[in-house]
C-alpha cells in the first residue's frame, strides 16, 4: 500500500519534478574503451514531467540500511515496465546521497511517470535526477547544482542534464554540459509514441555493427550552424539542421518507425526524426497550431502508440511545494 506522504515537504516528504530531454543534435563518435561513445550533443528540455516524492518512513536502523530496505511505487503510463528494485535509478540516486550523508533511514519513493518508458527521452534519467533534488531537500544536504550534476554523472550520462534543463551542449558521453543561454525561442512539437520500447545498449551496440558493416555514416557533422540557428526565432530554418546519429540504429531495430515518419512529414511537420536512441518520434512544427494539426493526423494515421503535444525549453529538476502543483516552466 502507499504510505501517506501528504505530510508539509521539508518535514517527512519532498515533491521534486525533471523533464524529459530531446536530442537537437546527436553525433555519435567511436566506441571508447570503457564502453560508451563519445557525443556531441544539442540537449534541450521539453514539458513532459516524471514526479518523483521521497518521504522517511522511519524504521532507522543501527545495522545500516540500504536500497533493498526502501520501497518503490512507480504509477503512470508504463509503470509496470519500471523496475521497482535497486536497478531503478531514483533508487540508486536516493542511496546515493542517504550513503554519503552516513543518514541510516528508511525512504519511500513514489514516482509518477510522464515521459515515455524506453522511449529515448531520458525518463529514467529524469527519476534519478527529481530523486537527487528531492533527497537533498529531505535530508537537508544543501548541495549545490554542481556538486548535484556530479553525483547525477555517476548514475547516468543524460542525468546532469535533466537537472540542467534548457538547452545545452553535451559532450563527453554527453554528461559535461554547456549551457545555450541564448537558445530562448520557443519550440512546439508532437511526441509519437511507439508500441514497445529500445533499449539504449541495444541502439549503439546496432550502430557499430551498422558503422562496421557499411562504413561510418556519421550524418549528424558539425554543431556550429544549429547552434546560430537557436539564436534566433526560425523554426524551419533550426528543423533542416536538427540530426540523429542514432536514427539508422534505431530504424534497423524498428523498421515500423519509418511509417511513423512518413506519417508526420505527410502531416506537413517541419521535420521529423527518432528522439535519442528511440523509439519514440518527433515531429518539429512551425507553432503550436500547427503542431496540434500534425498531432491529429498522425493520431489518425494510426501508427502511433500515443501522440503528445510538447514545447521546449523548460527548466530542469526542481522541488515543487504542493504535489499537484505545475512544474515551472
Ligand atoms: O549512461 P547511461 O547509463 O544512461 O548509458 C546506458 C548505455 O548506453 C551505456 O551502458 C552504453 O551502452 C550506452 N551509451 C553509450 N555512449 C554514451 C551514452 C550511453 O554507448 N555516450
Amino acid at each position: 500500500m502507499p504510505r501517506d506522504v501528504s505530510t508539509p515537504a521539508g518535514a517527512r516528504a519532498v515533491t521534486a519534478v525533471a523533464p524529459a530531454k530531446i536530442n537537437l543534435h546527436l553525433g555519435v563518435g567511436d566506441l571508447r574503451a570503457d564502453g560508451y561513445h563519445d557525443l556531441l550533443t544539442v540537449y534541450r528540455a521539453v514539458d513532459l514531467w516524471e514526479r518523483v516524492t521521497v518521504a522517511l518512513v522511519g524504521g532507522d536502523s543501527a545495522d545500516g540500511v540500504g536500497p533493498d530496505d526502501d520501497e518503490v511505487i512507480v504509477s503512470g503510463p508504463g509503470a509496470d515496465q519500471v523496475p521497482t528494485g535497486r536497478s531503478n535509478l531514483a533508487a540508486r540516486a536516493v542511496d546515493l546521497l542517504r550513503t554519503e550523508a552516513g543518514v541510516q533511514a528508511r525512504l519511500s519513493i513514489r514516482i509518477v511517470k510522464g515521459v515515455p518508458v524506453a522511449g529515448g527521452m531520458a525518463g529514467g534519467s529524469a527519476d534519478a535526477a527529481a530523486a537527487l533534488v528531492a533527497t537533498d531537500r529531505l535530508l537537508g544536504l544543501g548541495l549545490g547544482r554542481a556538486a548535484l550534476e556530479e553525483r547525477a554523472a555517476r548514475l547516468g550520462s543524460d542525468v546532469p542534464f535533466c537537472i540542467r534543463g534548457g538547452t545545452a551542449l553535451g559532450t563527453g558521453r554527453g554528461e559535461t554540459l554547456a549551457p545555450l543561454l541564448h537558445a530562448r525561442a520557443e519550440q512546439h512539437l508532437v511526441v509519437a509514441l511507439a508500441d514497445g520500447g529500445l533499449s539504449t545498449p541495444v541502439v549503439f551496440s546496432e550502430l557499430d555493427r551498422l558503422r562496421a558493416e557499411h562504413g561510418a555514416d556519421r550524418r549528424a557533422g558539425g554543431v556550429e550552424p544549429l547552434v546560430e540557428a537557436l539564436a534566433g526565432d526560425d523554426p524551419a530554418r533550426v528543423a533542416g539542421l536538427l540530426a540523429n546519429d542514432l536514427e539508422p540504429a534505431a530504424l534497423s531495430l524498428m523498421p515500423a518507425l519509418r511509417r511513423t515518419l512518413r506519417a508526420g512529414a505527410e502531416a506537413g511537420a517541419l521535420h521529423g526524426m527518432v528522439s535519442g536512441s528511440g523509439p519514440t518520434c518527433l515531429f518539429f512544427c512551425a507553432d503550436r497550431e500547427q503542431a496540434i494539426a500534425v498531432a491529429a493526423e498522425v493520431s489518425e494515421t494510426g501508427v502511433a502508440r500515443e501522440v503528445r503535444l510538447t514545447r521546449g525549453p523548460v527548466a530542469g529538476a526542481h522541488v515543487i511545494d504542493n504535489p499537484q502543483q505545475t512544474p515551472e516552466q
